[in-house]
Protein backbone atom coordinates (compact mmCIF):
# COMPACT_ATOMS: atom_id res chain seq x y z
CA UNK A 1 0.00 0.00 0.00
CA UNK A 2 0.89 3.25 -1.01
CA UNK A 3 0.36 6.84 0.73
CA UNK A 4 0.78 9.97 -0.66
CA UNK A 5 -0.37 13.89 -1.33
CA UNK A 6 -1.86 14.41 -4.73
CA UNK A 7 -1.20 17.51 -6.86
CA UNK A 8 -4.22 19.54 -4.44
CA UNK A 9 -2.74 17.91 -1.12
CA UNK A 10 -5.60 15.30 -0.82
CA UNK A 11 -4.30 12.03 0.79
CA UNK A 12 -4.32 9.48 -1.48
CA UNK A 13 -4.03 5.50 -0.84
CA UNK A 14 -3.29 2.99 -4.00
CA UNK A 15 -2.57 -0.60 -4.27
CA UNK A 16 -1.95 -3.30 -6.83
CA UNK A 17 -4.27 -5.72 -4.92
CA UNK A 18 -7.49 -7.24 -6.49
CA UNK A 19 -10.08 -4.73 -5.26
CA UNK A 20 -8.49 -3.39 -2.23
CA UNK A 21 -10.90 -0.06 -1.12
CA UNK A 22 -14.26 -1.26 -3.11
CA UNK A 23 -15.48 -3.97 -5.25
CA UNK A 24 -17.88 -1.13 -6.80
CA UNK A 25 -15.48 1.56 -7.21
CA UNK A 26 -17.64 4.54 -8.95
CA UNK A 27 -13.97 6.20 -11.48
CA UNK A 28 -12.03 3.95 -13.38
CA UNK A 29 -8.84 5.55 -15.35
CA UNK A 30 -7.03 3.67 -18.24
CA UNK A 31 -3.29 3.64 -19.14
CA UNK A 32 -3.55 3.11 -23.06
CA UNK A 33 -0.89 2.03 -25.43
CA UNK A 34 -2.15 2.06 -29.12
CA UNK A 35 0.69 1.34 -32.22
CA UNK A 36 3.77 1.44 -29.41
CA UNK A 37 2.69 4.70 -28.61
CA UNK A 38 0.66 5.78 -25.40
CA UNK A 39 -2.75 6.95 -25.86
CA UNK A 40 -4.04 9.81 -24.10
CA UNK A 41 -6.77 12.43 -24.31
CA UNK A 42 -6.76 16.50 -24.19
CA UNK A 43 -9.19 17.55 -21.42
CA UNK A 44 -11.02 20.30 -22.09
CA UNK A 45 -9.86 21.70 -18.35
CA UNK A 46 -7.66 19.71 -17.07
CA UNK A 47 -5.33 18.96 -19.86
CA UNK A 48 -3.39 15.73 -21.35
CA UNK A 49 -3.96 12.75 -19.31
CA UNK A 50 -5.19 8.68 -19.91
CA UNK A 51 -9.08 8.66 -20.17
CA UNK A 52 -10.84 7.75 -17.34
CA UNK A 53 -14.34 8.84 -15.89
CA UNK A 54 -17.64 7.36 -13.78
CA UNK A 55 -18.82 4.29 -13.92
CA UNK A 56 -22.51 4.46 -14.88
CA UNK A 57 -25.82 3.06 -13.27
CA UNK A 58 -26.03 0.30 -15.64
CA UNK A 59 -22.45 -0.74 -16.13
CA UNK A 60 -19.47 -2.76 -14.87
CA UNK A 61 -15.93 -0.74 -13.51
CA UNK A 62 -14.56 -2.90 -16.55
CA UNK A 63 -17.50 -1.77 -19.00
CA UNK A 64 -16.86 1.86 -17.74
CA UNK A 65 -12.97 2.12 -18.75
CA UNK A 66 -13.98 0.65 -22.15
CA UNK A 67 -16.62 3.15 -23.09
CA UNK A 68 -14.33 5.66 -21.27
CA UNK A 69 -11.49 5.25 -23.83
CA UNK A 70 -13.70 5.38 -27.01
CA UNK A 71 -15.84 8.12 -25.92
CA UNK A 72 -12.97 10.16 -25.03
CA UNK A 73 -10.10 8.99 -27.57
CA UNK A 74 -12.11 6.68 -30.44
CA UNK A 75 -9.55 3.89 -29.60
CA UNK A 76 -11.05 0.54 -29.18
CA UNK A 77 -9.91 -1.49 -26.04
CA UNK A 78 -8.67 -5.30 -27.65
CA UNK A 79 -7.35 -6.12 -24.29
CA UNK A 80 -8.29 -4.68 -21.13
CA UNK A 81 -6.10 -5.54 -17.51
CA UNK A 82 -6.72 -4.66 -14.18
CA UNK A 83 -3.88 -3.03 -12.04
CA UNK A 84 -5.22 -1.66 -9.15
CA UNK A 85 -6.83 0.93 -7.58
CA UNK A 86 -6.67 4.13 -5.36
CA UNK A 87 -8.68 6.16 -2.80
CA UNK A 88 -8.36 10.19 -2.71
CA UNK A 89 -9.65 11.61 0.20
CA UNK A 90 -10.64 14.82 -0.96
CA UNK A 91 -12.63 17.66 1.43
CA UNK A 92 -15.76 17.12 0.22
CA UNK A 93 -15.81 13.34 -0.94
CA UNK A 94 -13.51 10.30 -1.13
CA UNK A 95 -13.52 8.56 -4.54
CA UNK A 96 -12.41 4.92 -5.29
CA UNK A 97 -10.65 4.48 -8.66
CA UNK A 98 -9.84 1.14 -10.77
CA UNK A 99 -6.63 1.30 -12.64
CA UNK A 100 -6.19 -0.33 -15.95
CA UNK A 101 -3.77 -1.37 -18.27
CA UNK A 102 -5.50 -1.48 -22.08
CA UNK A 103 -4.08 -2.13 -25.48
CA UNK A 104 -5.91 -0.27 -28.28
CA UNK A 105 -6.49 -2.15 -31.33
CA UNK A 106 -7.85 0.89 -33.46
CA UNK A 107 -8.08 4.71 -33.45
CA UNK A 108 -11.84 5.90 -34.88
CA UNK A 109 -12.42 9.73 -35.69
CA UNK A 110 -15.24 10.68 -33.81
CA UNK A 111 -17.14 14.09 -34.38
CA UNK A 112 -17.45 14.43 -30.75
CA UNK A 113 -14.69 13.27 -27.82
CA UNK A 114 -17.68 14.33 -25.01
CA UNK A 115 -16.02 16.85 -22.53
CA UNK A 116 -12.53 16.21 -24.22
CA UNK A 117 -10.89 17.75 -27.36
CA UNK A 118 -10.11 14.22 -28.56
CA UNK A 119 -6.85 11.68 -28.51
CA UNK A 120 -3.39 12.74 -28.32
CA UNK A 121 -0.18 9.88 -29.03
CA UNK A 122 3.40 10.20 -27.50
CA UNK A 123 6.08 8.29 -27.95
CA UNK A 124 7.23 9.02 -24.16
CA UNK A 125 5.88 10.63 -21.03
CA UNK A 126 8.13 13.31 -19.88
CA UNK A 127 10.50 12.96 -17.27
CA UNK A 128 9.12 16.53 -16.01
CA UNK A 129 5.23 15.72 -16.27
CA UNK A 130 5.10 17.44 -12.88
CA UNK A 131 6.24 21.06 -14.07
CA UNK A 132 4.69 20.06 -17.63
CA UNK A 133 1.41 22.38 -18.05
CA UNK A 134 0.19 20.72 -20.67
CA UNK A 135 -0.40 17.89 -18.82
CA UNK A 136 -3.74 17.02 -16.24
CA UNK A 137 -3.12 17.39 -12.59
CA UNK A 138 -4.15 13.58 -12.32
CA UNK A 139 -0.85 12.87 -14.66
CA UNK A 140 1.38 14.16 -11.11
CA UNK A 141 0.95 12.37 -8.75
CA UNK A 142 2.88 8.51 -7.63
CA UNK A 143 -0.47 6.77 -9.18
CA UNK A 144 0.91 7.12 -12.50
CA UNK A 145 4.85 6.54 -11.63
CA UNK A 146 4.07 3.37 -9.89
CA UNK A 147 1.39 2.34 -12.27
CA UNK A 148 4.24 2.98 -15.42
CA UNK A 149 6.95 1.00 -13.09
CA UNK A 150 4.38 -2.57 -13.38
CA UNK A 151 3.61 -1.49 -17.07
CA UNK A 152 7.51 -1.23 -18.39
CA UNK A 153 8.39 -3.69 -15.67
CA UNK A 154 6.30 -6.49 -16.91
CA UNK A 155 7.17 -5.43 -20.82
CA UNK A 156 10.61 -6.69 -20.54
CA UNK A 157 10.14 -10.16 -19.07
P1 LIG B 1 -19.49 15.61 -9.91
O1 LIG B 1 -19.72 17.03 -9.51
O2 LIG B 1 -20.25 14.61 -9.09
O3 LIG B 1 -19.59 15.36 -11.39
O4 LIG B 1 -17.99 15.29 -9.55
P2 LIG B 1 -16.72 16.20 -9.80
O5 LIG B 1 -16.78 16.80 -11.14
O6 LIG B 1 -16.50 17.10 -8.64
O7 LIG B 1 -15.52 15.21 -9.85
P3 LIG B 1 -15.29 13.74 -9.39
O8 LIG B 1 -16.44 13.15 -8.64
O9 LIG B 1 -14.84 13.04 -10.61
O10 LIG B 1 -14.08 13.93 -8.43
C1 LIG B 1 -14.19 14.60 -7.22
C2 LIG B 1 -12.82 15.12 -6.84
O11 LIG B 1 -11.93 14.02 -6.70
C3 LIG B 1 -12.18 16.03 -7.89
O12 LIG B 1 -12.44 17.36 -7.69
C4 LIG B 1 -10.70 15.74 -7.73
O13 LIG B 1 -10.13 16.62 -6.80
C5 LIG B 1 -10.65 14.35 -7.18
N1 LIG B 1 -10.23 13.40 -8.23
C6 LIG B 1 -10.97 12.81 -9.21
N2 LIG B 1 -10.23 11.99 -9.93
C7 LIG B 1 -8.98 12.04 -9.43
C8 LIG B 1 -7.75 11.39 -9.76
O14 LIG B 1 -7.65 10.57 -10.68
N3 LIG B 1 -6.67 11.71 -9.01
C9 LIG B 1 -6.73 12.60 -7.98
N4 LIG B 1 -5.61 12.84 -7.30
N5 LIG B 1 -7.86 13.22 -7.64
C10 LIG B 1 -8.97 12.94 -8.35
Amino acid sequence: MYRFKDYYHNQVQLSFEKNPFSSLPKHVWVVCRYQDKWLLTNHGDRGYEFPGGKVEENETADEAAIREVKEETGGVVSSLQYMGQYRVSGKEKTIIKNIYYAAVSELIQLDDYMETKGPVLLDELPDNIQQDRRFSFIMKDEVLQQSLKRIIGNKQD
